[in-house]
Parts: structure tokens; sequence; C-alpha cells
């Protein structure tokens, strides 16, 4: 059981070649991170201050093999100690996906082993529990680079989606912002640290549908909004920092205004005895907006777990252990497995309230 629980992840969908090792001992058990190794293309994007969907495909073909032996060195095993390879088959960029998931598959085919072909979404979905015991079900807030959305997650495979982004993902908020106050790219991690220097009150920045009912999000009016104070006069350093505070400050305040109306729709499909709540996604790195979360949570009785801030962002680790619990229930999938550009986790709620997320990743849920 023991050695026959251990997956490699590989993770392409966007602009990290990812591989790891996991070894889950038993359903819903503790992960075991045996390795974890992550090659960012940061630098080959930030002259274009996004990610170019050409530039990241070529990427991946070139590092993909390496990382993953990169990944088995330093978690000292061989294929023959692999019970399953899972690889993201989606949603992302289809050229990246496509290097992972066909990897993936020609491992898989050349050493007899079964395949896992993991949805991304559901990869940051369970990744709290990497670090943490997260039991379902659990409210999530996936806020990410292409997705920001509240999900009741109630097992492997099953996603209900409460709420999601009428426009822009958190993410591709948090980047155009930082890209119009010259802070550079990614721009998340640049704008948290710009705004460690800034006011948050220094300027009066709307908060899309804050008080409205439902736990939809709007950022589009933010960020204009920003860009227009970012224009009014020259930005000096301080400038900068205070708009970042800013802007910080107004997506803090909108995230837990509409995590109290998720909490409320969590409860109403039967919400759980003692309700955990948690984030995941490049965006719940934010260390502003895990504190509020955490500090809103414990006011409203909630347990709050959110994963370490590296499997925040994309990594295979949380790849690997989604495919490990698949593999103990037997969700295995065929070579055959597409790679899909667009694949929402709670494909019910997207196909009857459709939202178009625009951006860096394109549309995909
Ligand atoms: O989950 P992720 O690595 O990739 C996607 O699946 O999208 O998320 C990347 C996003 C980027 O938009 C990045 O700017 C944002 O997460 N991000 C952050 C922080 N770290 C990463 N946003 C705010 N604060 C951060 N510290
Ligand atoms: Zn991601």
């Amino acid at each position: 059981m023991e050695s026959k629980s251990i997956l490699l992840g590989i993770e392409t969908s966007c602009d990290e070649t990812a591989a790891a090792l996991v070894r889950l001992a038993a359903p819903d058990g503790p992960a075991e991170i045996l390795a974890d190794v992550v090659l960012s293309q940061f630098a080959a994007h930030a002259p274009y201050a996004g990610v170019v969907p050409e530039i990241a495909a070529r990427a991946h073909v070139e590092a993909v093999d390496t990382v993953i032996a990169a990944a088995m060195r330093e978690a000292g095993i061989g294929f023959a100690d692999l019970s399953g390879v899972a690889a993201t088959a989606g949603p992302g960029l289809i050229g990246g996906v496509l290097v992972g998931l066909l990897t993936g598959k020609a491992i898989a085919l050349a050493r007899g082993l079964p395949l896992l072909a993991i949805n991304h979404l559901e990869a940051h979905a369970l990744s709290p529990r990497l670090a943490a015991h997260a039991p379902f079900p659990y409210l999530l807030l996936l806020a990410s680079g292409g997705h920001c959305q509240f999900l009741a997650v109630e097992g492997v495979g099953r996603a209900r989606r409460l709420g999601s982004t009428i426009d822009d993902a958190a993410g591709e908020a948090f980047d155009k912002a930082a890209k119009v106050l010259g802070l550079g790219f990614p721009g998340g991690p640049a704008l948290e640290l710009a705004a460690q220097s800034g006011d948050p009150g220094a300027f009066a920045l709307p908060r899309p549908l804050l008080g409205r009912p439902g736990c939809d999000f709007s950022f589009a009016g933010l960020k204009t909004a920003l860009a227009r104070a970012a224009q009014m006069e020259p930005l000096t350093h301080q400038r900068q920092a205070d708009l970042a505070a800013s802007f910080q400050a107004a997506v803090s305040d909108v995230v837990l205004d509409r995590t109290a109306n998720a909490m409320a729709a969590f409860e109403a499909r039967g919400g759980g005895a003692a309700p955990l709540l948690v984030a995941a996604g490049g965006v719940a790195a934010n260390g502003v907006l895990r504190a509020g979360l955490s500090q809103f949570a414990a006011q409203r009785g909630y347990d709050f777990v959110v994963p370490p801030k590296r499997y925040c962002t994309d990594n295979a680790a949380m790849v690997a252990l989604v495919g490990a619990e698949r593999l103990q229930l037997g969700l295995i999938d065929g070579l055959d497995a597409p790679a899909r550009p667009r694949w929402p986790l709670d494909s019910e709620a997207a196909a009857a309230h459709p939202t178009h997320v625009p951006g860096r990743k394109g549309a995909k849920a």
C-alpha cells in the first residue's frame, strides 16, 4: 500500500513548469510531499508584462523533462516506484497543457501506469489538504490569475459553484493594477510589497458589489478607478505605495463582504457541523487577505485553512495530491483524455450562469 500510493504530478497550464512526488498513505489521509520542483518563466514574460502563450509553450517543452528528472532525483525514487501519473489537463493555455499532458501520457504508457488527467481548479481546490487537515465539505475561495469564485467543495470531483467574478479575476486585477503603477510582473507580489510602505486610506477607491446580495465579484471598475487616480499626478514613490495600499484594501474589503454572503449560501447547502473556510490560488498568498480572512472566519465561528504560500501559486504537488486521491477512488482516465483550454469545476453552474473571464489566460470558466 505504501509504495502503491506515490504519484508523479506534472503542471504546465500557465507559466510554471512543475513536477512533484506525493505519497498518500490512505484516502483522506495526510499527504507526504517527497519532492516539489517549480521552474517559473517570469523572466521570459516580464518584457511583455503578461504571459505570452507561445513563449510559455516553448519553455515548457524545453524544461519539462529536466524538471521531472529533478523531482525524481530529489525524492530518491525511480519510475518503478510510482503508482500513477497525474498531469494537469486543463483549464489553461492549451500549448502548455498539451506539453504536460502528453508527457504524462508517455510515461504512463511506457511504464504501464494509470493516468490521472487533473482539472487545475480541482488541484487548487484541494491544495489546502497538502499541509493541513481540511475535511470535506468546506467553503472555498479560489482566487488566482484566471479565476475568482466561491465553491462548496463536497468531495473529490464534487464542487458546487456559489458565485464567480462577472469580469476580471482577482489576480488579473492585481496584475493590471501593478502594471498601471509601474511595479513590474508578476504583479500580485510586487503590489503587495509596494503597499507595505503605503497608506491604505490615502485614496477612496470603489468597492464593486459591496453590500449587494449574492457572492459574485467584479473588479473592472476598481481597476479603471485606480488607472485614473494613477494618471492624475506624477507617480512619486509614495504615491505609488499609497495607491497600491488603497487598491489592496479595496480588494480585501470586497472579498470579506462577498465571503459573508458565500458563508450564508454554504450554510444553506448544509454547510458543515464545524464550518471550514479555505482560501486557495495565487491571490491567497497575499498577506493582507490572509490576515483579513483569518480574522473574519474566527468572528463567524469558522475554522480557516490556507496553504503555505508556495502551494497557493501554481505547483505540481497539488496536482499529484488530486491524482492520489482520485486513484484511491478508482477515478482513472484513459490515454485519450483530452487537453481542455476551458474546463469549469462545476459544469452545471457554468452552463446555467456562464461568466466570461477575459485576461492574461483567456476565458476559462
Ligand atoms: O494560482 P496562480 O499561480 O496561477 C493561476 O492559476 O492563475 O495565480 C497567479 C496569480 C497572479 O495573478 C498573481 O499576481 C497573483 O496570483 N498573486 C498574488 C500574490 N501572489 C500571486 N496576488 C496578490 N498578492 C500576492 N502576494
Ligand atoms: Zn493556478
